[in-house]
């Protein structure tokens, strides 16, 4: 049988599938539930300093080829997750979980960065710099100038291994850019993508959900196409100590191949988490080994990044 088995900043996983960040991970019933499937690990709901209760409901729609929310952030607080996890390393010391974070604010996320390296956490922390659904707060990381000065402050103080969340990117100049930011940073992983942000699904002559007129973040098949660009290009652009998390558009192991194949270490599964549960990391899993067998790999070292070109 083939090995699924992968690493993040050192840290070893079983099995190189997880939940994303904001599906099947508000509650510590559901991250439990996660821990105990064929997933190599889970990353928690993005937490803010104080709890929320998020956008008003319907907030999140599955739609035939993927899915639409504008959820607006609920999240019990970083507290109740940062205790959970907390627990969980004196109780499973040899696993490393994924502990999502933004702050409402800079200075939030300065006041909860700071609490999460001044704390026993010894996981891996994402900042998210792409939540696309807070009704006036622009994503962070479609501005370079703040997401470059955001980085510049974190690291001044912030030493534990720290990744980042990102939109999609669309122009291969942004690639660049962005890139070139990210290379200055002792950064461990960038995860791509996040929901490409403020699509518009109707059915018969109305939006699907409340908030925003129906504006929300787009998920599942629509978006694999961008998610693998995204993988690829910082693949391409990033210094090796930078490892890629890849999410967007996994429905099958085929779907993962493809995503390790564009350089991805980790593959993390959205909208079909929500539409099948946790039964769909084993689906996923067996998909993927048959596709290793089938072409004689042993572990994802011997297709990671790939890709092959034409010419
Ligand atoms: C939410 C959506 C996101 O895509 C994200 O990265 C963080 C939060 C939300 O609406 O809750």
């Amino acid at each position: 049988m083939p090995s699924t088995q992968t690493q993040i900043a050192g840290f070893s996983f079983d099995n190189c599938l997880m939940n994303a960040a904001g599906v099947h991970c508000m509650t510590i019933a559901e991250l439990d539930e996660v821990k105990g499937s064929a997933a190599g690990t889970f990353v928690t709901k993005t937490a803010t300093l104080e709890a929320r209760a998020g956008n008003p409901e319907p907030r999140y729609q599955d739609v035939p080829l993927g899915s639409i929310n504008s959820m607006g952030l609920p999240n019990q607080g970083l507290d109740y997750y940062l205790d959970y996890l907390l627990d969980l390393q004196e109780k499973e010391p040899n696993r490393t979980f994924f502990l999502s974070l933004v702050g409402m604010s800079p200075e939030d996320t300065h006041t909860i960065l700071h609490k999460v390296e001044e704390s026993g956490f010894k996981g891996l922390t994402e900042l998210n710099l792409s939540c696309p659904n807070v009704p006036g707060k622009p994503q962070i990381a479609y501005d370079f100038e703040t997401t470059e000065r955001i980085l510049t402050e974190v690291f001044a103080y912030f030493k534990k291994p720290l990744g980042i969340k990102l939109p999609p990117y669309f122009d291969i100049v942004h690639f660049d850019q962005a890139a070139a930011i990210f290379n200055q940073f002792p950064l461990r992983f960038v995860n791509c993508i996040n929901s490409i942000g403020n699509g518009l699904y109707i059915e018969d002559e109305t939006v699907v959900i409340r908030p925003k007129n129906g504006f929300g973040g787009i998920g599942g098949q629509y978006v694999k196409p961008t998610a693998l660009a995204n993988v690829h290009a910082f693949y391409q652009r990033l210094k090796p100590e930078i490892q890629i998390i890849g999410t967007g558009g996994v429905l099958t192991g085929r779907d993962a191949f493809e995503h390790i194949l564009c350089g991805a270490s980790m593959v993390q599964v959205g909208t079909t988490l929500h539409k099948e549960g946790v039964a769909a990391f084993e689906r996923i899993t067996k998909e993927l080994e048959e596709i290793m067998v089938a072409k004689g790999y042993q572990n994802l070292d011997d297709f990671r990044g790939k890709l092959g070109y034409i010419g």
